[in-house]
């Protein structure tokens, strides 16, 4: 068994979950809308996720990219104890997990084309983050792609005080670590409620403690207990990860490589007269007040200056009209900016993606697309997916089936698995996809009506539902208030076997993760 990590809380285990942003398709399309040549994945690559924690992000993967290889490490041997029973349920054969300290991983391991880490940069000490930046620099095969997430600056500057009052309040209590954090919670509330100056001073700060009380406490004990817990400037990473011989690439999610979706117009002249993106992605940071980054990095990345480079190193990734019934114009405010859609190319593309999902080089031989530039085209074609227009997929997604019979079944032993255990457990579900490469996420409820509706069958869906929900003591919820009134329950449960039905089902089939009988 490995030591534990110093400084790094091991008493509680953390919670399972699955972050998009994590796919080889997300890491390897932020490259190519940067120009960055992507490492190629059809004939197989390796990917190495560190600090996996319960692994969801590691099977789900694995699920959805069979062709690749995943390992996943961990200190915590309860995590990958979980991890392990997981790979095993799933019946995935290319995934395995290491307890191990990033310290002491093994020197036979080998390259990866994709290293990610999430939730592990801010939360642990320099020299763990100085065996990070080793493992980055040897292990990274050339071309390879890292994707490191960290609570970043300026966002957290008005809400590190409350991180540490909570850490300091913890190590003057009893108990474990869930036990500790309640009480620190309790403290900071008491403290927020009595108005302390703090909060008086920093009213954004007394609103944030509200929404830590909806948040799971084991979430919250390895967010805020760890001994070392650092938000960084970007300008530090893209240091850092320097001195690993890696290089700045891109960012998830997709628009924050799009200034001008991420700052307001009157800040907009610096970004359109200075190309050095270490400069604007700071600058960038302030006028978004920034509070958590997902940066994708490179080792001697190979740049694409053309289109016609992307063309033809990158033209692997399948668009597709992000979900039904979107019109133009259509807007868009991804936190700072609205933007509006509009315009002949865009019309052509909803068109042209409605029908099914397309290469960019299809894309460019239909007959309305065929007189816009290249560079135009992939431009239009990127910012539609930033603004959420249109999605990426790893592989060709089939067009929108307007009726879906009742009769359906789940190929993935990992999906089921997944739906077997966490339907009903009171946070999302994501399945994976073998047509687009990554997983996708349903309300734990929908993954309930799913599971029926896979079990059996489409007769008594809604009495079974509901006997379910009863049995299982969650609640649904009318106006923000739990339903009690068993008949009331009855007609929400029918009204969300039918939206399940009609929406969300075709859905699923579109991406693969369910099978038509
Ligand atoms: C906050 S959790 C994030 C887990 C997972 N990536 C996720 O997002 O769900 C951080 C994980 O890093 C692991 N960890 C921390 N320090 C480590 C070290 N020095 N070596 C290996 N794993 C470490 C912890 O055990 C924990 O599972």
């Amino acid at each position: 068994m490995a030591a534990p990590a110093e400084g790094y809380i091991t008493d509680v285990s953390y919670i399972p979950g699955f972050y998009p942003n994590m796919a080889p398709v997300a890491m390897r399309y932020v490259a190519t809308l940067n120009r960055v040549k992507p490492p190629a994945v059809s004939q197989g690559f390796r990917y190495l996720e560190l600090g996996c924690g319960l692994g969801r992000a590691l099977t789900t993967l694995a699920a959805a990219n069979p062709q690749g290889e995943f390992v996943g490490v961990d200190v915590n041997p309860e995590h990958t104890a979980i991890v392990e029973k997981e790979i095993a349920a799933g019946q995935l054969s290319n995934a395995r997990v290491l307890t191990a300290d990033f310290g002491q991983l093994p020197n036979d391991l080998g390259q990866f084309e994709f290293i990610a880490l999430h939730g592990v940069f801010s939360w642990v000490s320099q020299d763990v983050r100085d065996q990070i930046l080793a493992i980055a620099k040897e292990r990274l095969a050339p071309g390879g792609l890292l994707l490191v997430s960290y609570n970043a600056m300026p966002g957290w500057a008005h809400l590190q005080p409350i991180r540490g009052i909570l850490r300091q309040y913890a190590a003057l209590r009893q108990g474990d670590s869930l036990q500790r954090m309640r009480d620190a919670l309790a403290y900071l509330v008491y403290i927020r409620d009595k108005q302390a100056k703090y909060f008086i001073d920093n009213p954004r700060a007394a609103a944030y403690v509200d929404g830590l009380l909806k948040q799971d406490v084991r979430y919250l004990a390895h967010e805020y207990l760890n001994e070392h817990w650092t938000s960084f400037y970007f300008s530090d990473v893209a240091g850092m990860f320097g001195t690993a011989g890696l290089a700045f690439v891109g960012s998830l999610p997709v628009f924050t490589n799009f200034w001008d979706l991420c700052v307001r117009p009157e800040f907009q002249e610096l970004f359109r007269t200075t190309s050095n993106r270490l400069v604007t992605e700071a600058h960038k940071d302030f006028c978004a007040n920034t509070a958590f980054r997902w940066d994708v990095y490179a080792k001697a990345p190979q740049v694409m200056p053309e289109v016609a480079d992307r063309l033809r190193e990158a033209d692997d990734f399948y668009f597709h009209v992000s979900r039904p019934g979107i019109t133009l114009p259509y807007q868009v405010n991804l936190g700072v900016v609205t933007s509006t859609v509009q315009g002949p190319v865009y019309q052509a593309l909803l068109d042209a993606l409605s029908a099914g999902s397309l290469r960019l080089s299809e894309l460019a031989a239909v007959k309305e697309l065929a007189g816009t530039p290249p560079a135009d085209l992939a431009r239009a074609v990127d910012a539609g997916v930033a603004m959420g227009l249109f999605d990426v997929a790893a592989g060709p997604v089939i067009s929108q089936s307007a009726h879906v019979s009742a009769t359906v079944s789940l190929a993935s032993p990992f999906n089921r698995a997944i739906l077997a255990t966490d339907a009903l457990g009171g946070r999302p579900v994501a399945l994976a996809s073998g047509t687009t490469g990554t997983g996708h996420s349903l309300g734990d409820f929908d993954a309930a009506i799913l599971h029926e509706l896979l079990e059996q069958g489409s007769a008594g869906l809604v009495a079974r539902v509901d006997e379910r929900l009863a049995k299982s003591g969650r609640s649904l919820q009318k106006e923000g208030k739990p339903v009690a009134d068993a008949a009331e329950r009855l007609q929400l449960v029918e009204q969300a076997c039918d939206a399940f039905v009609k929406t969300s089902l075709p859905q699923l089939v579109r991406l693969g993760i369910v099978t038509k009988a």
